[in-house]
């Protein structure tokens, strides 16, 4: 089949991968030359305006990118947190997530939740971001620390590289047209302590509200945004650069939910978090994207 892309789209969504190499290259400068402080900086002052004036769009401050990769858990951090009674936990999930007829429904039944632990060292619950209406719902992790200050999905750096992204195929947060908005939300509620990997108990009894959400917002297609959201989700052992590339029927898991006849498209890509430190990977991202792109369009 050929593609539906017509040219005017074709040509802003170019603007915006273009954007997002040049912002490659910086990342991969900061990455790569000797911390010479006063060399990168004259290089930031030097680059960095001159790109938003070019590009129209603005570059975090360089200390929070620093500050957020950081605080990215080494690969297979996750340690087990444990709490209290996981089978009653995950039962009172199943029946909360069933009562709930709407989003708002869902946010309280999420709120009045005291089934995981790190509800108590979070200091927001994080619930949703974007437009409900949206043809588009992206499932993230957990929150990060920036998300748990402001009680929104995605809105520290890997959340604003997360945008640029989007933006390149036409899709915003923001968006009141159900055609370009993006709805966005995580398999965990809450931040876990310093970041670190959800436990597959959080997951688990995370898991009915998650699908229940989903079941409320009923997109047209999924972006799993991640190895943990792609694994939890489409209950698969694989690893993400297995799972990403090709779609996905999802399924609800928790049959106790009673959710039929529901299949929605998925497609499974790197997290944002990770491609801050492997951005050689946005390459993969990018073709994930055209296939989002192209979906929407057929
Ligand atoms: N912020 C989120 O809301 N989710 C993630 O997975 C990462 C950052
Ligand atoms: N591991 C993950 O969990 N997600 C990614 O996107 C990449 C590696």
């Amino acid at each position: 089949m050929s593609h539906h892309v017509n040219s005017s789209h074709h040509r802003s969504a170019l603007g915006a991968a273009l954007e997002w190499y040049l912002d490659q290259e910086l990342e991969e400068m900061i990455g790569d030359v000797p911390v010479d402080r006063t060399r990168l900086q004259m290089a930031l002052s030097q680059m960095v305006p001159a790109m938003n004036i070019a590009q129209g769009f603005s570059e975090p401050p360089q200390a929070s990118l620093a500050d957020e990769i950081k605080a990215a858990p080494p690969a297979g951090a996750a340690k087990r947190q444990a709490f209290l009674g996981k089978s009653d936990a995950r039962e009172e999930a199943v029946r909360l997530a069933k009562e709930a007829s709407t989003l708002e429904d869902l946010r309280a039944a999420i709120e009045s939740f005291d089934g995981v632990a790190i509800k108590k060292t979070a200091t927001n619950m994080v619930f949703c971001d974007g437009n409900p209406q949206a043809e588009v719902m992206l499932v993230g992790e957990a929150p990060g620390a920036d998300d748990d200050r402001q009680g929104k999905p995605f809105v520290g750096v890997s959340g604003q590289l997360l945008d640029r992204i989007l933006k390149c195929i036409d899709l915003d947060r923001m968006a009141e047209d159900p055609k370009k908005a993006v709805y966005m939300s995580n398999i965990l509620n809450w931040r876990p302590p310093g970041n670190r990997t959800p436990s597959p108990a959080e997951i688990e009894v995370s898991l009915p509200f998650i699908e229940r959400h989903i079941a409320l917002v009923k997109p047209k297609i999924l972006i799993l945004c991640g190895g943990v959201s792609a694994k939890a989700l489409l209950a698969r052992g694989e690893s993400i650069s297995r799972l990403r590339k090709s779609w996905h029927d999802y399924k609800p898991l928790t049959q106790e939910l009673g959710i039929d006849g529901q299949e929605i498209q998925a497609i499974a890509t790197y997290h944002p978090t990770y491609l801050l430190r492997t951005p050689a990977q946005k390459k993969a991202v990018w073709m994930d994207m055209l296939s989002v792109r192209e979906k929407l369009d057929s």
